[in-house]
């Protein structure tokens, strides 16, 4: 099933459409910016698109070369392309793309959905093993072998990129008094603040334990994270022992911010 979802209204799509000389009945349903209350960086057109489709947002597949767009993606909980014509491929992950690809000519062909699936989770892997995402996991793993967790026994560790490109870490540290306890997230947190300063932004941040399934931050940590992130600092949730990784933009995290 395939859907267009644009910003522009009905009008000017159509004159693309038929610029571009492909078939309107290409597409199981089209979706104009004139037809949702909120465009793009809001979900409301994926989601309206997906429901028209009837997909659950997590079975649709977002593709997109704007930043608005994939954030709009992510806002949605669809899964996202990001398409490298007009921005780099790291502006299209720190928007919040699963991974990037100059053209869908670089997709590869597929004649199932189970095929197309194994394309995906082909194309992530490479885009984790080639870009920062990568570093910033493998990073987040080490740091969690020096977590002190003697009580817990859940070794946490993490790992933040701020915009300037700095990488900071953390690891858990557990205290006797139990609520003296230190999330990783918050010590990796203090260590970009202590060397950037307050001006600290977080771009991305990667979160390693040793669970079957990734741990996600606490809500005291998101709320932590919160002030010196936007909704667009994607998160990586790593499980060292299965390999899972798990994507998501901080606004799906932690959707209400409290703020004075
Ligand atoms: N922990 C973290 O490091 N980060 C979180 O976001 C959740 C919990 C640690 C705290 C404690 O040492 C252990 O995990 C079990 O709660």
């Amino acid at each position: 099933k395939l859907a267009v979802a644009t910003s522009s209204d009905r009008k000017k799509f159509l004159s693309s459409m038929a610029e571009t000389g492909l078939d309107i009945n290409l597409f199981d349903a089209v979706i104009c910016g004139d037809e949702v209350v909120q465009t793009k960086p809001s979900g409301d057109i994926y989601r309206y698109a997906a429901a028209k489709l009837c997909l659950s947002y997590e079975e649709t597949i977002v593709a997109e070369d704007a930043l608005n767009g994939l954030s709009a993606a992510r806002d949605a909980s669809c899964s996202a392309i990001g398409i490298s014509t007009s921005f780099s491929p790291e502006e299209l992950l720190l928007s919040g793309a699963d991974f990037v690809i100059p053209s869908f000519e670089n997709f590869g062909d597929f004649s199932s959905v189970e095929d197309f699936n194994v394309l995906v989770e082909k194309k992530i892997q490479d885009t984790v093993d080639s870009t920062f995402i990568g570093k910033l996991v493998d990073e987040a793993s080490k740091t969690m072998l020096k977590a002190y967790a003697p009580y817990s026994k859940f070794r946490v560790g993490a790992a933040i990129m701020t915009d300037k490109g700095g990488i900071y870490h953390g690891c858990n540290v557990e205290n006797a008094s139990f609520g003296a306890t230190r999330c990783a997230e918050q010590g990796a947190t203090l260590a970009a603040l202590a060397s950037e300063g307050p001006s600290v932004r977080f771009k991305a941040l990667a979160v390693a334990t040793e669970s079957d399934e990734p741990a996600p931050p606490c809500a005291i940590c998101r709320q932590i994270l919160s002030e010196f992130s936007n909704p667009d600092l994607q998160i990586y949730l790593y499980s060292i022992k299965t390999k899972k990784l798990l994507h998501y933009s901080f606004s799906k995290l932690l959707p209400k911010v409290f703020i004075l």
